[in-house]
């Protein structure tokens, strides 16, 4: 019998004390606050014990088939062999030394060998590492200390120069608020005003290549135009794109050549990689060869160059290669869509869900009875899905959910959505059993 079809009400006491001893002496109780419990119903914030596939199972001992693993970084799926083989090959050889290992040569070939357009790389842990790393560059190369950042793209980057747009400041300089200023999307108009209201003073623009709204023809080209112009480099933050619209990037789908790119989440399944790439002309002020010009201390990490972590990236590129997985994700998120969006049709609540984005990284908008975004309800559709063994912040398909997944999963939104049309006809908190999910990003607790 489908995990659908069961619904016996999750148990998650267990969790629940463990919980309680983690927010003792972890601030947040999480190390990432995307995994918060204030992310998940209140009393359903599992505790994940291991991973299989698309797989999890938690500390009580309930299994859910998760969507958006490792805040979207695993992608070929949980405990992926041929990556942790050559994970766990590379580490009983030595970790990390006192000097380069091959592996750094060979890992940077291979990057450059699928992000084609890129002359150098330089490689970090956090997708943060690299767009700071990036920003740096920029900044370092123009002499300017302005950025200006996508407004509609939701993030970038823990450091202080990103942190400051958000309502969550504190601890973060005055000073910073300064130096960062956000244009709109597919919007040049935006951006030219912004060149001209700061003059010689912007270094670079940051945005990913596309999110939920695509950008119209010719809209990067366009852009990079107007940034060159206006002597600002372009960085292309391709964090989540990256391993997901195409094995060479967003880039590669655009046929774009950004001065700079970022890349983190999908590269290593889960392991901690990420990347700095660009054109040689900028790259190379983070050298230690030039002479012509100052020198640029970026990306020096002590893990950032720990073997195992590029042994996972090298052998999840080939996977990515070997087994055309960008395909797999775009057939599995097309049937995924196509089912939700009929499960939607069904319960009739168009007007108040929505399955939104490309079929490779679908997210859902949820709207109350006056059509605006509900916390609420997102929170009632979360709980309703999870009853139903179905763990999914968004909808981003990995390589390893099965179409036996996939069809569980829309056979369960469907009975979610039922249980949403009511409660847009008779109130939320009829059926919500505690309080909403919090926006990350907020001032106060
Ligand atoms: C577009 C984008 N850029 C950068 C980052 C930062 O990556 P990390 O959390 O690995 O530091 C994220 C994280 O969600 C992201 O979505």
């Amino acid at each position: 019998m489908s995990i659908a079809k069961q619904l016996i009400t999750p148990v998650f006491s267990r969790s629940a004390a463990h919980q309680k001893r983690a927010h003792e002496i972890i601030p947040g109780g999480a190390h990432t606050y995307a995994k918060g419990d204030d992310q998940f119903p209140a009393g359903m914030c599992p505790v994940i014990v291991r991973g299989k596939g698309a797989h999890v199972f938690d500390m009580d001992g309930n299994e859910f088939i998760e969507y958006g693993a490792g805040v979207r970084s695993v992608t070929l799926g949980h405990g992926y062999g041929p990556v942790c083989d050559a994970a766990f090959a590379a580490m009983t050889g030595g970790t990390n030394f006192v000097r380069p290992s091959v592996i750094e040569l060979k890992a940077a070939e291979k990057m450059l060998e699928v992000i084609d357009k890129a002359d150098m790389v330089k490689f970090g842990k956090n997708g943060s590492d690299a767009v700071t790393g990036a920003v740096k560059i920029a900044r370092a190369y123009t002499g300017r200390d302005m950025v200006a950042i996508c407004g509609d793209h939701p993030f970038f980057s823990v450091d202080d120069w990103f942190m400051c747009t958000t309502a969550t400041t504190s601890g973060i300089p005055e000073w910073n608020r300064q130096q960062t200023v956000k244009f709109k999307y597919n919007d040049l108009a935006s951006v030219q005003a912004l060149f001209d209201q700061f003059p010689n003073q912007i270094a670079c623009i940051v945005l990913e290549a596309e999110t939920v709204e695509l950008p119209v023809p010719n809209y990067l080209h366009d852009l990079q135009e107007l940034c060159h112009c206006n002597g600002a480099l372009m960085i292309l933050d391709e964090t989540v794109t990256g391993f997901r619209w195409h094995v060479g990037g967003a880039q590669k789908f655009y046929n774009f050549t950004p001065d700079l790119s970022t890349f983190g989440k999908g590269m290593a399944n889960g392991f901690s990689v990420s990347a700095l790439c660009g054109r040689r002309e900028y790259m190379r002020l983070a050298g230690i060869e030039h002479t012509d010009r100052e020198r640029c201390f970026t990306l020096s990490l002590t893990h950032g160059a720990e073997t195992h972590g590029l042994a996972a990236c090298i052998a999840t590129i080939e996977a990515y290669q070997n087994l055309n997985v960008c395909n797999t994700l775009a057939r599995q998120g097309t049937r995924l869509k196509t089912g939700l969006q009929a499960a939607i049709d069904q319960a009739g609540v168009n007007d108040y869900f929505q399955i939104i984005g490309r079929p490779w990284l679908l997210f859902y908008a949820t709207l109350d009875q006056s059509k605006q975004r509900s916390q609420a309800f997102r929170t009632l559709f979360i709980q309703e899905i999870m009853k139903r063994g179905i763990l999914a912040p968004s909808f981003a398909v990995g390589a390893a959910h099965l179409d036996e997944d996939i069809d569980r999963t829309i056979e369960a939104v469907g009975e979610a959505l039922e249980i949403y049309k009511l409660a847009i006809d008779e109130g939320v908190e009829k059926y919500l059993v505690g309080r909403p999910v919090q926006p990350v990003f907020r001032k106060f607790n």
